[in-house]
């Protein structure tokens, strides 16, 4: 999520200096096996001379994310990210206590129930207003199909606005764009606007529309914020947004444009990542039959009697939530963590012979939690490469080796948001339909492999996406 981890992107690989385009993604666990140990140092001369510790050892990020004041989030990376106000992703120390403050109980057991319920809602309206009575359906690219889920999602449970696939674009009198087509377009071009300066949004027509998008949204934010605050009598309502509105009243310093800032930083953290960790599980489950027909199974075994799940099946549905696991376990959104040391500190790892180490850090290294090198780490994970959705169902799985939302203090706020979100998805999806990939002329006489690597071939956005799945929905 980092500016200069975009810079790093794109950089080819230079010997010494710059690991190259994409590498941690690339590299996966083999510099650690390389150096026979879970902790490497990357050196890079751009933007300035600079050493990065780069970890994939599960002890010694579990203390690096316990330890909030030694190990600080390096904000000057995130600084692109303020543009619409400070917020809780981007902050440090005092400020982000607040944030975090006001924000946690936004996240709550009501929140998650109005996420399940609108999932569904929207995962049926899916299947009976638009597959209708189709028997097989086919994408080209699913992700746009995860993408419009994600997102409905999030405008039902975090903006408060339920929109539908067939909604019409009714565009309100004082606005030009509908909010369906603002939040789409403010979501799917955030790229451009934390790229762009402000100056240069004006100068060609793309950049022209994001700007319409991201002040249409603004605008219809603070509709929302002074018909909600000019209620009478307010109805109960459990969207982050409302929930923000009311803790906020509560803490004077925290102005409307704070409200902003944390609520869009909601969509961004929460849109791309899950929509993309949502089309990569169905990308594992198209290719892999055997361990969607377990999947299937056992949903039925939970669900015996043929009726929908419920809010309060989530718990019984371990099956479910093993897949979505193991797939952020080898496909994880954010790839990388940054975090630096404010003091001169130490941390102690260890190799594969059980040999420990006790590593000196000086003041303002930068740190690198290197989530995919830790997620295919062999000392961790058998067979590190292979889709097992069975591994999250044995009693002692790695919980500390498996950090796709971070850890400690700092960790994702919408874990359980996106879970249920997932699991929704998922049980509601499988239930009814068999999920293939799209047979295409052009790959028929290609092998499994080949198929494989087509399939999972991945890009990086502001988080990592499959690069193009198409697929086939074959209703049960
Ligand atoms: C599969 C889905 C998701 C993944 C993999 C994910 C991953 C992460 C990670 C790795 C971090 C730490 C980032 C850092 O240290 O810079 C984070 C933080 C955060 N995430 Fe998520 N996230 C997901 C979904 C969501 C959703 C749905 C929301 C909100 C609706 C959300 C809101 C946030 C916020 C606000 C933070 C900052 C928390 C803080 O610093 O106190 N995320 N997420």
């Amino acid at each position: 999520m980092s500016h200069n981890s975009l810079l790093g992107n794109i950089l080819p690989r230079i010997p010494g200096i710059s690991r190259g385009k994409n590498a941690g993604w690339k590299d996966k666990y083999q510099p650690y096996a390389e150096a026979g140990w879970d902790v490497v140092a990357n050196i890079s001369i751009l933007p300035s001379p600079q050493v990065t510790l780069s970890l994939a050892d599960a002890a010694a990020i579990k203390e690096v994310t316990a330890s909030r004041i030694r190990f600080p989030k390096p904000v000057w990376r995130y600084g692109v990210l303020s543009f619409w106000g400070d917020n809780i992703v981007a902050s440090e120390a005092e400020e982000w206590k607040r944030y975090r403050k006001v924000a946690a109980p936004a996240f709550s057991d009501k929140n998650n129930k109005l996420i399940w319920d609108e999932t569904l809602r929207i995962m049926f309206d899916l299947f009976d207003d638009v597959w209708g009575s189709e028997e097989s359906i086919s994408v080209e690219n699913a992700l746009s199909l995860t993408f419009a889920i994600a997102l409905y999602v999030l405008s039902a449970a975090a903006f408060g606005q339920r929109i539908s696939w067939k909604d019409e674009d009714t565009v309100p009198e004082n606005h030009q764009l509908s909010f369906k087509v603002a939040l789409s377009e403010v979501s799917t071009n955030c790229l451009t606007k934390i790229i762009v300066p402000s100056w240069a949004m004006g100068f060609n027509a793309h950049t022209r529309k994001v700007r319409l998008a991201f002040d249409e949204l603004e605008s219809y934010m603070l509709d929302m914020i002074s018909s909600r605050r000019n209620t009478e009598k307010k109805a109960e309502r459990h969207d982050l947004f409302s929930s923000l509105l009311n803790a906020s009243v509560k803490d004077p310093t925290f102005t409307d444009r704070d409200l902003m800032g944390n609520i869009f930083i909601f969509l961004l953290a929460g849109h791309e990542t899950t929509a993309h960790s949502l089309c990569f599980t169905f990308a594992l489950l198209a290719l892999y039959p055997e361990q969607q027909e377990l999947l299937f199974q056992h949903i039925k075994s939970v669900l015996p009697d043929g009726r929908m799940p419920t809010y309060e099946d989530i718990p019984l549905l371990t099956y479910s939530m093993a897949v979505l696991n193991e797939t952020m376990r080898l496909f994880p959104p954010a790839t990388s963590i940054p975090k630096y040391s404010a003091e001169d500190t130490s941390i102690t790892i260890t190799n594969a012979a059980g040999e420990k180490r006790v590593v000196p850090i000086p003041q303002r290294t930068e740190i690198e939690l290197n989530i995919v090198g830790m997620h295919y780490n062999p000392h961790h994970w058998k067979d590190p490469e292979e889709f097992r959705p069975g591994r999250f169902l044995e009693p002692d799985w790695p919980r500390d080796a498996f950090i796709p939302f971070s850890a400690g203090p700092r960790a994702c706020i919408g874990r359980k948001f996106s879970e249920t979100e997932g699991i929704a998805v998922l049980t509601s999806l499988i239930l009814k339909y068999k999920i293939e990939i799209l047979e295409e002329p052009q790959f028929v006489n290609e092998s499994f492999r080949e198929r494989k690597a087509r399939v999972l071939a991945t890009k990086q956005v502001l988080t990592l996406a499959p690069a193009r799945l198409p697929l086939t929905f074959k209703r049960r």
